[in-house]
C-alpha cells in the first residue's frame, strides 16, 4: 500500500511520471520503480547500493546507528542471553522458540549431523592442500545427489527438512575439510554435545585419546556463529535469492552463497585480516603508520582489511561484542598480550583517529577481530570462512525461505548497454 508518491520528470519530451512509495516497519522508504520500462527507461544503480531487491522481515541494520536486529531482537541482547541453534529457530520462523519448540528443533538439528558415508568419497577427488573453501562449495552442492527426496521446494515441509539437513550438515563437512588436509581420520558427531561443542569435537579429537571440549572456546564459537548467522541483504545473501529464484535446489544456492562468501571483500576478510596482521608483523608506532599510509593511497591496493562496510557508516555492533569475546578467549589463554591482538588494537586506534578514515566513515567490521579469535582456539586462517560460511547458512536458508515462501518471481537485472551498435558481418 502506497504510503506517498514520488513525481519523476523526464525531459524531451517533458513526461511527469508518479511511482508509488511504499515504507516499512522501519528503515527507508522504497519508490517502486517497476512502471518505468513502460516509459522506455531502467533504473540504473551499480553495486546496487541504494537498491531495495525485496521485502524482508529477517534482519533489520541501520548502519548509521550501528544497529543490527534480527526479528526485531538486538544482537548484543542475542550475543549475551541467547545461542546459535535458537537463533537460528528465530532467524527460520520469526519467534523465539517456546522450551518445547526449541527441544523439538535442538534434537532435529542434532539427528540430522551425520552425512551419507559415501560423501567421504567427495574428498578424495581433492588435493591435501585445497583450500577447504573450495571443498565446501564442491561437496555442499554435492548433497543434492544425496538427499533429493525431498527437494520439492513448493513444500514448506520439504524447504524445512532441507534447512534442517544443512544447518546440522555444514559443521560435520567443514570439520572434515580441515581432517582431510591434516590425513587425520573423519570424526562423526557426537549427539552428546551442543552445536558449536561438537563442531571443536569434529575438528580437533582423534581415536587416539580423550578430547575435552574447552567450554570457554565453545561459548566463544557458539557466539562467533550467532554474530555471522544473517546481516540482510549482503552480496552472498544475494546471490542465495538469485538462485533461489531460478527453482534451483537449495543445495545448489548454498553451494552459491558459499562461492560468493569466498570473496576477500566479503567474507574472506576475516582470513584477509590475519593475513595483513601478519605482514604488518610488529606494532611499533613508525610500521604501523607505514601501513595506514599504505591503505590511504589510491595507488596502492593495500587495503585495511576488517574495515569499512558497505552499510555501516558507523561501528558494526558485532565487532564490539567479537572484540568483547576476544579478551575473554586470550585470557583465558593466559595470554591476553597476544603480539598479533596487541598490533590489531594498535592499528584500530590509529585508524580511527586518521582523517581518512573518520571522513569516509571507516570503522572495523565484523571480520576485524574474529581471525584473532578463531586462531587463538587454534583453528587455521583458512578456515575462518568456512567457520562464516557455516553460520551464515541459517541466514542464507532462512532468506531462501522466505522468497520462496512469498511473491517468487526469477531475479533478472537489466543493463545499460554501451556496445556497439547493429553492424553487419563482412561480406
Ligand atoms: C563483510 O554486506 C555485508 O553485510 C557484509 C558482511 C556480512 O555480514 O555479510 O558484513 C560481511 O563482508 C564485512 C566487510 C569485510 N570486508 C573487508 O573488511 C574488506 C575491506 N573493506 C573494503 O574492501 C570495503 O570497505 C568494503 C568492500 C567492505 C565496502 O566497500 P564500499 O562500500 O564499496 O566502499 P568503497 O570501496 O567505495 O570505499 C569508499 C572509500 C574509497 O575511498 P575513496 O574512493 O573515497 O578515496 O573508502 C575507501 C575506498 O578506497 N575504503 C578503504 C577501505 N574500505 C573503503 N580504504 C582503506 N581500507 C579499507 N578497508
Amino acid at each position: 500500500m502506497a504510503k506517498r508518491t514520488a513525481k519523476l520528470i523526464l525531459t524531451e519530451p517533458d513526461t511527469v511520471i508518479d511511482l508509488p512509495v511504499y515504507g516499512g516497519s522501519l528503515g527507508h522508504d522504497v519508490i517502486d520503480v517497476r512502471a518505468l520500462v513502460s516509459k522506455g527507461v531502467f533504473t540504473y544503480d551499480p553495486g546496487f547500493m541504494s537498491t531495495a531487491a525485496c521485502e524482508s522481515a529477517i534482519t533489520f541494520i541501520d548502519g548509521a546507528q550501528g544497529v543490527l536486529m534480527h526479528r526485531g531482537y538486538p544482537i548484543e541482547q542475542l550475543a549475551a542471553q541467547s545461542n546459535y541453534v535458537e537463533l537460528c529457530y528465530l532467524l527460520l520462523f520469526g519467534e523465539l522458540p517456546t522450551p518445547e519448540a526449541y527441544r523439538q528443533f535442538e534434537a532435529r538439528i542434532r539427528n540430522h549431523t551425520m552425512v551419507h558415508g559415501q560423501i567421504a568419497n567427495f574428498f578424495q577427488g581433492f588435493r591435501r592442500d585445497a583450500h577447504p573453501m573450495a571443498i565446501l562449495c564442491g561437496v555442499v552442492g554435492g548433497l543434492a545427489a544425496f538427499y533429493h527426496d525431498h527437494l520439492d521446494t513448493a513444500d514448506s515441509e520439504d524447504r524445512l527438512i532441507s534447512a534442517i539437513r544443512l544447518v546440522a550438515k555444514m559443521p560435520t563437512i567443514a570439520a572434515m575439510s580441515y581432517k582431510y588436509a591434516l590425513g587425520q581420520p573423519f570424526r562423526q558427531p557426537r549427539n552428546d554435545l551442543s552445536y558449536a561443542e561438537n563442531f571443536l569435537h569434529m575438528m580437533f579429537s582423534t581415536p587416539c585419546e580423550p578430547y575435552e571440549v574447552n567450554p570457554v572456546f565453545a561459548k566463544a564459537l557458539d557466539r562467533i556463529l550467532m554474530l555471522h548467522a544473517d546481516h540482510e541483504q549482503n552480496a552472498s545473501t544475494s546471490t542465495v535469492r538469485l538462485a533461489g529464484s531460478t527453482g534451483a535446489n537449495p543445495f545448489a544456492c548454498i553451494s552459491a552463497g558459499i562461492a560468493a562468501l569466498w570473496g576477500p571483500a566479503h567474507g574472506g576478510a576475516n582470513e584477509a585480516v590475519l593475513d595483513m596482521l601478519e605482514q604488518i608483523g610488529d606494532d611499533s608506532e613508525a610500521n604501523i603508520q607505514r601501513f595506514i599510509d599504505k591503505a590511504k593511497d589510491r595507488n596502492d591496493p593495500f587495503r585495511l582489511m576488517g574495515f569499512g562496510h558497505r552499510v555501516y557508516s558507523s561501528f558494526d555492533p558485532r565487532a564490539r561484542v567479537m572484540k568483547e569475546t576476544c579478551d575473554q578467549v586470550l585470557a583465558e589463554l593466559g595470554n591476553p598480550d597476544d603480539p598479533t591482538l596487541r598490533i590489531a588494537k594498535r592499528v584500530e586506534q590509529i585508524a580511527l583517529e586518521d582523517d581518512y578514515f573518520i571522513q569516509r566513515k571507516l570503522y572495523p567490521n565484523v571480520d576485524f577481530y574474529s581471525g584473532i579469535i578463531l586462531r587463538a582456539m587454534g583453528i587455521p586462517t583458512n578456515m575462518f570462512t568456512v567457520i562464516f560460511a557455516v553460520a551464515r547458512t541459517i541466514g542464507w536458508i532462512s532468506h531462501w525461505n522466505e522468497m520462496i515462501d512469498g511473491d517468487l518471481k526469477i531475479g533478472r537485472p537489466r543493463q545499460l548497454y554501451v556496445g556497439p551498435p547493429r553492424r553487419n558481418y563482412p561480406d
